[in-house]
């Protein structure tokens, strides 16, 4: 139990620090837009801990520091390797301690003020603990991940020589001092891709933090607005055709969407409504809310993560003859809506696109399966209104109206929202009905004002 404490802090530390450089280098190529990591954590769960059950999808929040020059990046590292080395050093302590008898706030005490060398010290004196040589450097120095050129053997030729080819291939180092000039000319990649240290900087100067937060900006969103949060699947169309997705629409693939976004409402309590089609998904938070302060970054990071794991952690209950082949990922984006109208106005344009790519994709499809290659089936919807494509579903399907008979899923999309459900009890007086809050799943038209009139308590 206690190792398994120990071992989760650290993980926590270093993952942090993987998820926020990943954020950087995701923010960088999409301004905006955030992509965080999180789904392959669970699927490579069963390969760590095979005889546990990761039994809730786990979230990540992230924060995006621009760091102006080398100069900062380094101060950057410094500050998070000290911060690794100090965390763990107290928490191997505390473990200790308690294993020896200690009850946690006993140990919390003693180590209350402690500094570096005292905690060597007790760890040494009591438990005979070299900490340097003793606790491996992954748990003391953190992980470094990054790609360097290796050249691979492909083949060899017929009088015997290799025939290489490079490629990029990621490396993980747990090196003392990540931001000193020996490492980063140890790694010339690390030199060519983000540029030369100078110089060394002293790894226990305290005030680095301050220092690189003052590159932080942690764009906080307009008060007193509806903060939308819209998560989409990146590369969805690859993940769609390996995943053999039926055409246009897998109602698979869109329950489990529904489900993941569910489970956002039920753990978020902000978010109020959310609407979804294909690989996307709006979740719009009440307009006082103050989660995480309404920073954009961590709400957006904590949104999609958290997303993103669902959707690997329930797979198996709608693919359960398919196996997943990769773990997807989804991007994310905040924007503030400042009135009712202009938020029903952007949920009614998703829903309006929802139809637009549904009558289209349905019209396509069918064209496909009649015989037509995939630019013939363009070329026919070419300049096509939407009362062409009506005429042309009704005559491939021999059904009159036929756009109108498909599941109102695809033609709507998904509304997910907290309702009454009422329930029928029996008590002293005979049948009566109680009434609680649950998640729903429907797909209700939200361009019309009727819904929301029939839902005042959604928007406030
Ligand atoms: P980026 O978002 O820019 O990374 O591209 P993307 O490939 O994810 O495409 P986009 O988000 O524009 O559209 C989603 C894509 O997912 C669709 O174009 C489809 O290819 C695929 N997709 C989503 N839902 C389904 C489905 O139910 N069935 C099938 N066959 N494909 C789907
Ligand atoms: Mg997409």
């Amino acid at each position: 139990m206690s190792v398994q404490r120990l071992f989760w802090s650290i993980f926590q530390t270093l993952y942090s620090l993987m998820v926020t450089v990943m954020s950087l280098v995701s923010s960088s190529k999409r301004a905006q837009s955030f992509i965080v990591g999180v789904p392959a954590y669970v699927t490579k769960w069963k390969v760590f801990f095979p005889q546990k059950d990761l039994r809730y999808a786990p979230s990540f929040r992230s924060r995006v520091i621009c760091c102006a020059s080398m100069e900062v990046l380094q101060a950057y590292f410094v500050w998070r390797q000290y911060e690794c080395h100090l965390k763990n050093q107290n928490d191997t302590c505390f473990w200790q301690l308690v294993k020896s008898g200690k009850s946690e706030r006993e140990a919390e005490e003693m180590l209350k003020g402690s500094q570096k060398q005292d905690r060597n010290e007790l760890l040494f004196q009591l438990f005979n603990i070299n900490y340097k040589k003793d606790i491996p450097e992954i748990f003391r120095q953190g992980t470094c991940a990054f790609k360097t050129k290796v050249e691979d053997i492909v083949k060899y030729k017929d009088d015997g020589c290799p025939v290489k080819r490079p490629r990029m291939k990621v490396i993980k180092v747990h090196s003392e001092n990540i931001a000193s000039k020996r490492f980063w000319n140890d790694h010339l990649c690390l030199l060519k891709e983000l540029g030369q240290v100078t110089e060394d900087l002293n790894k226990s100067k305290p005030d680095y933090d301050d220092y690189v937060e003052s590159f932080l900006h942690e764009g906080k969103l307009m008060p007193s607005t509806w903060i939308v949060i819209r998560v989409d699947g990146c590369h969805f169309h690859r993940f769609s055709v390996v995943h053999e997705f039926e055409k246009p629409n897998d109602l698979r693939a869109l329950d489990l969407m529904n489900a993941c976004a569910a489970s956002v409402l039920e753990e978020f309590k902000d978010i109020v409504f959310a609407y979804g089609v294909s690989d996307e998904y709006s979740f719009v938070l009440r307009k006082e809310s103050q989660l995480y302060g309404r920073r954009a970054s961590k709400l957006v990071s904590a949104v999609v993560s958290l997303f993103s794991s669902l959707y690997s952690m329930k797979w198996i209950d709608f693919f359960p003859h398919s196996m997943m082949k990769y773990p997807p990922y989804f991007d994310g984006r905040a924007v503030c809506y400042p009135s009712r109208k202009i938020l029903r106005d952007y949920l009614a344009w998703r829903q309006v696109d929802c139809h637009i790519n549904n009558q289209y994709n349905t019209c396509f499809w069918m064209l496909v399966k009649s015989g037509k290659s995939t630019s013939e089936a363009q070329n026919c919807l070419k300049g096509t209104q939407a009362h062409d494509k009506n005429e042309l579903l009704d005559k491939q399907s021999g059904t009159l109206n036929y756009y109108n008979t498909m599941p109102t899923i695809s033609r709507r999309g998904s509304c997910v929202y907290w309702d009454k459900e009422t329930k029928a009890v029996e008590n002293n007086e005979g049948a009566a009905g109680k009434s609680r809050k649950i998640v729903v799943i429907k797909h209700c038209n939200i361009i019309d004002m009727s819904f929301w009139e029939d839902h005042p308590e959604i928007l406030g």
